[in-house]
């Protein structure tokens, strides 16, 4: 296969980025990754690698350093298309430690964008959060959503980030986007070579899960079972990672393919299923045979109870759709899970 336009995938040594890489690579694009290693080991690198056969161009340095990035630009030129994953996204630690996540997440993108016009960059995709919608009116959830005032600096830089993106472009830059609004992404790559890899203790359910079910991590709470939900629990849209990865894909390709769409559009990425802490669990020991050692705590603060996706306008305008089985993601979690266990 030819090989297509050059991409520059920020934070691609991370948990959605690295997954991404390895699907772009597969539709034969040439993969550029800019990771800080902040969050995420270079080894990284060597999975997909393993996974391609083809390696990557990987560039350790910070997108908050504009000049790192000019001078990336100008070694490595060509390039066509951004997906920017760079970003904190720990909701507790952006409550603590505000400062970090608007001057991270903030001054990545507009430096990106600052580069875009002049290195004839033509699109970017960005990586945003159903958390934008904050605690829905209604579930399913769709683009059409009102966007609520955002409860974590974590969910106000996704918020102000789209913003950002929208008044450039309304000022005349020539370049497009794509905004991917997320919904709770989990598993691994089928491989177990590439997955989440989560620094100290997992705050999000599925990481923890798998700890705790591989006994290196105490048992799992689950946060609250006295919700307005039918078993109690809080209900999410869980999406699985490789899913997610290729709807990237394709986001990439109607940005680069020239044809005439609104400069800006927005869509959201899960599976159309809402599924309860209690239900993954379950889907887990299901999957896997292996039992999740859980007690009932109280709820998180901040915690949502229910939001899961319409995702009809991605299936639709796309052409993608969420495919695998939760059963299915749940033995590729575990078996990246213990993957780990083993080096
Ligand atoms: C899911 C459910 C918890 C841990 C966050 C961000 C979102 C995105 C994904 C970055 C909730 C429950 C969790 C545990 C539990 N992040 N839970 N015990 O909070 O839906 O979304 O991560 O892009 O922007 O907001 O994900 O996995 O933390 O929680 O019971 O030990 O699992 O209460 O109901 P969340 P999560």
């Amino acid at each position: 296969m030819a090989t297509k336009e050059r991409i520059l995938v920020t934070g691609g040594t991370g948990y959605i980025g690295s997954h991404t890489v390895v699907e772009l690579q597969k539709a034969g694009y040439d993969v550029v990754i800019i990771d800080n290693l902040s969050n995420s080991e270079p080894t990284v690198v060597d999975g997909i690698e393993k996974i391609t056969g083809i390696r990557p161009i990987f560039v350790e340095g910070d997108c908050t350093d504009l000049e790192t990035l000019r001078r990336l630009f100008l070694k490595l030129p060509g390039i066509k298309g951004i997906i920017n994953f760079a970003a904190s996204k720990a909701v507790g630690e952006s409550v603590k430690n505000p400062i970090l996540y608007y001057r991270n997440n903030l001054v990545t993108l507009l430096n990106l964008l600052d580069c875009m016009p002049e290195f004839g960059v033509k699109g970017i995709v960005f990586s945003s959060s159903c958390t934008v919608y904050g605690e829905p009116d209604m579930n399913p959830i769709d683009e059409t959503a009102p966007i609520k005032p955002a409860t974590s600096p974590y969910g106000n830089t996704k918020q102000i980030s789209e913003e950002i993106i929208r008044d450039f472009i309304r000022a005349g830059a020539p370049i497009k986007s794509i905004l991917l609004r997320y919904f709770n992404p989990i598993g691994a790559h089928e491989s177990a070579l590439i997955g989440e890899l989560p620094i100290g203790v997992p705050q999000n359910l599925v990481p923890y899960m798998t700890q705790a079910a591989a006994g290196i991590r105490g048992e799992l709470t689950v946060f609250g079972t006295d919700y307005n939900t039918p078993d109690g629990s809080c209900i999410r849209d869980y999406i699985d990672v490789t899913d997610l990865a290729r709807a990237h894909v394709i986001a990439m390709e109607r940005l680069l393919s020239g044809e005439d769409h609104d400069s800006v559009e927005v869509f959201n990425l899960g599976t159309g299923r809402g599924l309860s802490v209690l239900e993954l669990i379950s889907a887990f020991e299901r999957a896997t045979g292996v039992h999740v050692p859980h007690t009932i705590g109280k709820r998180r603060e901040g915690d949502i109870e229910q939001i899961w996706a319409d995702p009809k306008k991605a299936n639709e305008v796309l052409g993608w759709k969420a495919e695998t089985p939760i059963e299915e993601t749940m033995r590729h979690a575990w078996a990246w899970q213990q993957s780990r266990i083993k080096r």
